[in-house]
C-alpha cells in the first residue's frame, strides 16, 4: 500500500493534479497495486491566510509518506522567492531530494520548434544537483543600499554532495542502457573551485564504470548542442543553477511545459514529483491547462515506487495521444480541455 501525500499547490497546480490522480486510480485498476492519498494545501493561498509556509512538523509528517505528488507553487500576490525558499526549496532540502531527475523526451516531432528533430533524436536526461550549490543560500550584503553595495551569493559544493549526484548518474546512465555516455556540463575555464571539484570527482568516478563513455560540455555550449545536435546527448549531469536553466530548454525542445515532467528524488528517503512548469495563475480554473506534465510525473512516481509496467503504460498512452487528435501541447489551444485530456490517456491505458 503506497501512501501519497498530494501536494496540489497554487494556481492550475490543483487542476492538473486531478487529472494525475486520475489516471494513477486508472492505473492502479489494470496494475492492481493499492495506494492511498493525503492531501496537505502547503502553498501561496494557506500562506496568505496563515502567514506559514512549510513548518518542521510539516516535514516530519511528509516523512511518513511513500512520495510526494506536487502540482505546482506560486501565488501571484506572494512576493517572489518566499513560497520558492519557504516551501518548494524546503521540501527538496529538508527530504534531501538531491536529485533533480528531469527526463527530455519528444514524443511527436510536430510539437518541437526545431527544424528537422525527430523524437529518436531528442531522448536524453538531465540529472540536476538539488540540494547545493547557488541554490544554498549563502551569502550577504555588504553596505545594502549604498552607492557601493556589493552582494555575495555563493556556490556551495560539497565533495560528499557532488559525489553522490554523480554516482547517481553513472548509475543510472548504467542501467538507463541507451548509449552508456554520461555527460558532465559545467563551466571549467571560469568557475575554477566548484568545476575543479566536479570535474576531479567525475574522472575519479568514471574508472569505476569503465562501460560508460564520459564526456565534457561547457553550460553555454550546452545550450547550443540543444538547439543544433540534441541527439549527441543521453545523460547530462550538472549543478543546481546550470540544471535549473538548461532544463527549461530542455522543456522547450521536447514540446514545452505541457509535456515536461520531473522527480526530485532522495534514493534512500521520500521523493516528490511534478510537472516543470508553474501555477499559471493566468490560466487557472479555465480548464484549459495541459495536464499531460502532470500525468507524467505521476508515471515517474509510480516508476520510482516499483510499479514499472503501470509507469510504461502511462507513457505509452500519453505517447500515442499526442501522436492522434490533439492539436497543439499549449494550454488552451489543445482542442481539448484539461479534464478531457485526463479521460483521453485513461482511455489509451486500457
Ligand atoms: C524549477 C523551478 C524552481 C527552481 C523555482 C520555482 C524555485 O524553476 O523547479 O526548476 O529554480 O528550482
Ligand atoms: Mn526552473
Amino acid at each position: 500500500m503506497y501512501k501519497i501525500a498530494v501536494i496540489p499547490g497554487d494556481g492550475t497546480g490543483p487542476e492538473v493534479i486531478n487529472e494525475g490522480l486520475k489516471v494513477i486510480e486508472a492505473a492502479s485498476k489494470i496494475f492492481k497495486f493499492k495506494y492511498e492519498t493525503t492531501s496537505f494545501d502547503f502553498g501561496g493561498t494557506r500562506y496568505l491566510k496563515t502567514g506559514k509556509t512549510l513548518e518542521d512538523k510539516d516535514i516530519r509528517e511528509l516523512k511518513k509518506y511513500s512520495a510526494i505528488y506536487l502540482g505546482a507553487i506560486g501565488h501571484p500576490e506572494v512576493k517572489p522567492g518566499i513560497l520558492e525558499t519557504g516551501v518548494l526549496l524546503k521540501l527538496r532540502f529538508a527530504l534531501d531530494q538531491y536529485i533533480n531527475l528531469r527526463p527530455v523526451k519528444l514524443y511527436n516531432a510536430g510539437f518541437c520548434p526545431l527544424k528537422d528533430k525527430k523524437p529518436e533524436d531528442i531522448d536524453f536526461v538531465v540529472i540536476r544537483e538539488n540540494s547545493e550549490g547557488l541554490y544554498k543560500g549563502m551569502g550577504e550584503f555588504q553596505n545594502k543600499g549604498k552607492k557601493n553595495e556589493v552582494a555575495i551569493q555563493i556556490s556551495y559544493n560539497t565533495r560528499k554532495g557532488v559525489e553522490r549526484c554523480l554516482r547517481y548518474a553513472f548509475e543510472f546512465c548504467r542501467n538507463r542502457n541507451k548509449n552508456k555516455k554520461l555527460t558532465l556540463c559545467g563551466k571549467t575555464n571560469v568557475l575554477t573551485y566548484a568545476w575543479d571539484l566536479w570535474q576531479r570527482t567525475f574522472s575519479e568516478l568514471s574508472k569505476e564504470y569503465p562501460d560508460i563513455t564520459t564526456d565534457y560540455a561547457h553550460v553555454d555550449a550546452t545550450t547550443m548542442w540543444f538547439v543544433k545536435n540534441p541527439e549527441w546527448f543521453d545523460v547530462i549531469v550538472t549543478d543546481n543553477m546550470f540544471g535549473d536553466i538548461i532544463t527549461d530548454l530542455g522543456a522547450m525542445i521536447q514540446g514545452g511545459m505541457g509535456i515536461a515532467a520531473g522527480g526530485n528524488i532522495n534514493p534512500d528517503g521520500v521523493s516528490m514529483f511534478e510537472p516543470i512548469g508553474g501555477s499559471a495563475p493566468k490560466y487557472t480554473g479555465k480548464n484549459v491547462i495541459n495536464p499531460l506534465a502532470a500525468i507524467c510525473a505521476g508515471g515517474m512516481m509510480l516508476e520510482t515506487l516499483g510499479e514499472r509496467d503501470a509507469a510504461q503504460a502511462i507513457e505509452k498512452a500519453v505517447i500515442k495521444l499526442v501522436n492522434s487528435k490533439i492539436k497543439s501541447l499549449a494550454a488552451g489551444k489543445m482542442g481539448y480541455s484539461t479534464s478531457e485530456i485526463g479521460d483521453l490517456v485513461v482511455k489509451l491505458l486500457k
